[in-house]
């Protein structure tokens, strides 16, 4: 009887090791200690051993044998469930590097890369790049830039509030920055002068897209403050520029205009070899109120301060007919510049 019994347990751990699979096993496991498994008929048959020693000594045989099939099956189940979860990781793995324009690793959007063309450009002139956040405060956007509460000028920019009420601030006091000049107030308030730096940045209006705006644009302003600065460093600046963005056959006009931040104030245009002129941002000596503002003497410090809109500046590289071509990220037009 302990013979039959080793036998049984033998074959049902060789059974165990060649599993496989976890279904397989299974199955193996049923086969040989399941009811109707060799190990439980040869259990019904101890009860019919006379001698009652032999019967204790095949009852432990019995016992010892189904625990190791037992730990057996228990060890085996372990290595092959790891192993199916492998094959099915392999299995299900996706080839995020397959593409159709295999070796072609994409580029920047056309936007994006006039952002940092402009950047190089004004670096390549001695400024630095400065940030600000895109939610702003109403102080940041139109107060410190001498655009005070009922201030007309506001009404130019359709802005877009923001559903929060700081502590101890007031409904409509946060809305999403309508231009890139609360930049200027953050720099003069962090850096002392001199102060020569672009920011570039995402702004928005509350605008219905045409072919020629989009509630989300990108802008990048300028702002210089240092001693004995004039309108003569700005016209440099901003020639300088043009010649370096756009190349030695351009030149670039200041006309007279009104910004409340700026003053004077002017909108600068360039002219392209062909003599054709293309208005492009605006422009100014930093208001003294600004100045200011930015926790800075206007007796001591003076400035000029110039913005302009990026996503114009690719319309007109990259002659795209409608401004919204840019943002719906039609593969057949993106991967054409
Ligand atoms: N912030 C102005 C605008 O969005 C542009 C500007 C910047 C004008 C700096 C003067 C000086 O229209």
């Amino acid at each position: 009887m302990t013979q039959d019994i080793d036998r049984a347990r033998d074959a049902a751990l060789e059974a165990i090791r060649t599993a496989g699979s976890v279904a397989d096993l299974d199955q193996v496991v049923a086969d040989h200690l399941g009811k109707r498994g060799t190990l439980a008929t040869l259990k019904k048959g101890l009860g019919s051993i006379g001698d009652p020693d032999e019967r204790k000594q095949a009852g432990a045989s019995m016992h010892a044998a189904r625990a190791a099939v037992e730990e057996a099956a228990d060890e085996r189940r372990a290595s092959l469930g790891d192993a199916e979860i492998d094959a099915r990781i392999a299995d299900e793995r996706l080839d995020l590097t397959e593409h159709r324009h295999a070796g072609s690793r994409g580029h920047l959007h056309i936007v994006t890369q006039a952002w940092e063309r402009l950047e190089d450009v004004f670096l390549g002139l001695g400024f630095s790049v400065a940030e600000g956040p895109e939610v702003e405060t109403d102080w940041h956007n139109f107060e410190a830039l001498n655009m005070g509460e009922g201030h007309p000028a506001r009404g130019e920019f359709d802005t877009l509030f923001v559903d929060h009420v700081p502590p101890g601030g007031s409904a409509g006091s946060t809305l999403l920055r309508t231009h890139t000049s609360p930049v200027q107030i953050r720099t003069m308030l962090t850096q002392e002068p001199p102060i020569y730096v672009v920011a570039p940045g995402r702004v928005f209006r509350r605008d219905t897209p045409d072919a020629t705006h989009m509630p989300v644009f990108h802008q990048i302003e300028g702002l210089v403050v240092d001693r004995g600065i004039s309108m003569t460093d700005l016209a440099g600046t901003i020639e300088a520029f043009t010649k370096a963005f756009f190349g030695s056959g351009f030149t670039s006009r200041l006309r007279p205009s009104y910004f409340p931040f700026t003053e004077p104030s002017a909108e600068f245009d360039i002219q392209r070899p062909d003599g054709s002129w293309l208005e492009l941002g605006g422009c100014g000596m930093v208001h003294p109120e600004v100045i200011r503002a930015g926790g800075l003497d206007p007796e001591e410090w003076s400035g000029f301060a110039f913005g302009f809109g990026i996503d114009r500046m690719a319309v007109m590289r990259h002659g795209v007919a409608d401004i919204r071509d840019m943002y719906v990220n039609d593969i057949r037009f993106i991967e054409q510049f």
